[in-house]
This record gives structure tokens, sequence and C-alpha cells, in this order.
């Protein structure tokens, strides 16, 4: 209790310094502070990983537990799907090029019901196809102009260019995201794409009386201890409750699921990845502080800021860490490395400086070891590849012109990436 209320305090007298730290963003390479990296290799008491065993039985469970703890907080107890709802489904969508499926998974626990909308296109074939699983920002309606989407009744953050009043999203909503969804070229290219509202899991703001973490409450508690789960922890909880969901449908490959996510849901898609070993591969867009990039660099957004901004995401522990990088058991290169052996693709752009391209890249770098350790070939790349010049190994890394977003250049390299290892 002490040390909670220690944590307390001094969240509040360094959320007091935002603004100043704010002014002091670094936006430029040679401002970046030195810093000594943790090798990913070199256990923490002392002394080299040299095998694959040392690996999965020593460094990869104490690396988990480090970022378990210190970062995106424990997930409190076990919960199962209590019902599967099936809405309809469709051979008919997208003038008949795909099938539509959109069901409810519903959890009951302490008296609490949530309900979390998966909708789901699949390629017209006999066979169990591989898919991309990706949460979307605003719901599912967001992703395509189809009609027949269901319009979700969840909490959606205001937005009224795209109809979303008073937290409520209405018809003017749909497809207002449909730029960042190619459904026709996935599917064209032999893939599914599940997608789920991230708010139906976890409402994105900082109150932990909805979402998931009030089925997990002792009496009396009101908010996850400090080395429990915040918002990211709960998000990658539900990419696993939809996973459970897919090894039952027989028309989904579940054992070739790539988890992707752009931004704060890049972030989430890793930190499923790292949990979660059935994923079999990981995309990260521009998922910057928290996500892929570096913290030590302390480029762009940090832990601190971050921290002050969005004070849900991660657990009370993490705050330890605001202005005080050099202090962190870890960084996220290894977060990256719990992925391995799996493929996974890194994605910054240009005008994404407060995502560090830089850092995703290097971090990118710093986890191929483990990669080389287990056999694959890592990032096929020691400086940081021109823009638009993608380099593919069983870490694929680009980073594209533009700004920050989720795009259709950003989907064709991660299906010619997915068609190397998941076809
Ligand atoms: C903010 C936040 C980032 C996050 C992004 C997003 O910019 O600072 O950490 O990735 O929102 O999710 O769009």
């Amino acid at each position: 209790m002490k040390g909670f209320a220690f944590l307390f305090l001094l969240s509040f007298f360094l959320a007091g310094q935002t603004k100043a730290q704010r002014e002091k963003v670094i936006t430029d390479e040679s401002k970046v502070p030195e810093y000594n990296l943790p090798d990913v290799l070199t256990r923490f008491r002392g002394g080299k990983v040299k095998t694959e065993k040392a690996w999965f039985k020593k460094q990869r469970p104490e690396i988990l537990k480090l970022f378990t703890t210190e970062v995106y907080g424990q997930v409190p107890g076990q919960l199962d799907i209590a019902e599967v709802k099936v809405w309809e489904s469709s051979d008919e969508a997208l003038n008949g090029l795909a099938r539509r499926k959109q069901l409810s998974l519903f959890f009951r626990n302490n008296g609490h019901n949530l309900e979390v909308n998966v909708l789901m296109y699949l390629p017209k074939t006999t066979e169990k196809v591989p898919v991309f699983l990706a949460y979307n920002f605003t719901g599912n309606h967001a992703v395509s102009n189809d009609p027949a989407i269901r319009l979700t009744e969840s909490w959606v953050a205001n937005n009224p260019s795209v109809g979303i009043i008073n937290n409520q999203i209405t018809e003017q909503s749909r497809a207002s995201s449909e730029d960042r969804w190619p459904v026709e070229e996935i599917v064209k290219s032999g893939y599914g794409l599940v997608t789920v509202y991230y708010g139906d899991v976890d409402p994105d703001k900082n109150d932990f009386s909805d979402g998931i973490h009030p089925f997990f409450y002792q009496e009396n508690q009101t908010h996850p201890r400090y080395n429990e789960w915040g918002s990211i922890a709960a998000w990658a909880w539900g990419l696993s409750r939809v996973l459970d969901y897919l090894e039952t449908d027989q028309m989904v490959d579940s054992k070739k699921v790539a988890v992707l996510g752009h931004s704060r849901l890049g972030k989430t898609a890793l930190w499923a990845g790292a949990t979660d070993q059935r994923f079999a591969m990981v995309v990260s867009n521009e998922s910057g502080c928290g996500g892929a990039a570096l913290s030590r660099r302390e480029f762009g957004e940090t832990v601190q800021i971050i921290n002050t901004s969005f004070p849900h995401w991660f657990c009370d522990n993490f705050l330890k860490y605001n202005d005080n990088e050099e202090e962190l058991p870890v960084d996220q290169h290894m977060l990256l490395a719990l992925i391995a052996p799996r493929p996974l693709y890194v994605a910054s752009a240009e005008g994404d400086k407060w995502a560090d391209p830089r850092g995703e890249f290097l971090s990118a770098k710093y986890a191929s070891p483990v990669y080389e350790l287990l056999g694959k070939e890592g990032l096929p790349a020691k400086e940081m590849p021109e823009v638009n010049q993608p380099v593919m190994g069983t870490i694929g890394y680009h980073i594209r012109s533009g700004k920050h977003d989720l795009t259709l250049y950003d989907w064709i390299q991660y299906i010619r990436f997915a068609d190397k290892f998941l076809k």
C-alpha cells in the first residue's frame, strides 16, 4: 500500500513537469542521449545465452516477466468465452468476392457482461485460410462501405467529422476508415481479415470501472494493482480470446494468424505476440513509444510523456521510469525478441518522428541475435534502409514516405511478407 501511495504521489509530481518535458521533445538525432542498451542475450545475473534451450527456459521467461510486471501489467486471472453468438454470415459479400461472418463473443464474471463484436471477411475456398487479426479504432462498420456491417453501440471517442457524437457512432460513420482496410486486396491475396473494435474490450479512457478490468476485481477494488494490467495488456488479452474463438472456426487456419496493429494497437499487437505464442506472425505498424521504439533514445514520445497523456495504457509500475529510462531493466528490442523465431514485421513512416522511426529500426536490429540463435535470419540490414525500400528476413522492416497512418503500401508489404511464411 505504501509503495502504491508513493507511486501515486510520484506520478503527480512528474505529471507537473510535462509541459517543460514536452518543450524538450527530441526530434533531432544529434540530441539523442548516450545510452547503454541491455544485451538481449546476456543473462541478468551475468553470462551469455548460447543455446536455444537457455533462451526458452531461462532468458525468455525472465524478459517476459519483467515486461509483465514493469511495463504492461499482469492479467489477474483467467476468463474464457462464455458464449459465441453468430449474427449472420454470407457467401456473397464484397460483390461475391468474399465470405462475411459477424459474431459476438460474450464474457461474464462478477455480475459483469461484455460483448466483443467480430467481423470477418474470408476468401471463398474450401480450405482453411490464413488471416490477419487486427483491431480497428472506431468500430467494425468503419472498415468498409458494406451496408451489412452491424453498427457498434459501444463507447467511441467523439469525432463529429465522421459522425461520432455523444460517444456514439452514427450511419455517417460507415466506411470512415476504409482507406486503412484494403479488404478486397487482402481477400484476393488469399487471406482473411478478422477485425474487432478495441473499445469493445476496454474503452480507451482513463477509467478502470468499465471494460474488462472490473471482471477481475476483488471486493472493494476499483483499480488494477501497481503490477496489474493497463489497457494495452487488456486489449492484448482480447486478441488472445479472439484467437481462442478462431481455433474453433472451421474456415480459419488458426495456426496461421498474423496479429497486426497500428500505433497504440501496434503496441498491443506486439504485446499479444509476446504473451501468446500461438500467433504465427506479428506486424507492428508505427507502434512507437511502448511499442517497437527503443525507450532509452528518448526520441519523440518518451516514457514520461506517454504515461502522462495515457495513464491507463501501462501498469502503474511503469511510472518509475518517467524521465528515468536508464533504470528500465529491459528495452523494447527485448520485447521484439520475445516474438522469435516467428516472423515479425516492424514498419515506420518518414513523417512520424513522434514514433521514432530510427528507434524502431534499431530495436528490430538488436532483436536479431535471438532470431539468429534460433536458426533464423533476423533483420537483413545493418543500416537503416532507404525510404520505401523494404527488407525482409524473418524480421521485416520498412520506412515509407508519408505520415503516421496505415496505408495500402504498408498492407502490400505485410501481404508479401505473409506470403513467405503463411502460405
Ligand atoms: C498518440 C500517442 C502514441 C500512439 C498514437 C496512436 O500519438 O502518443 O503513443 O501510438 O497516439 O495510437 O495513434
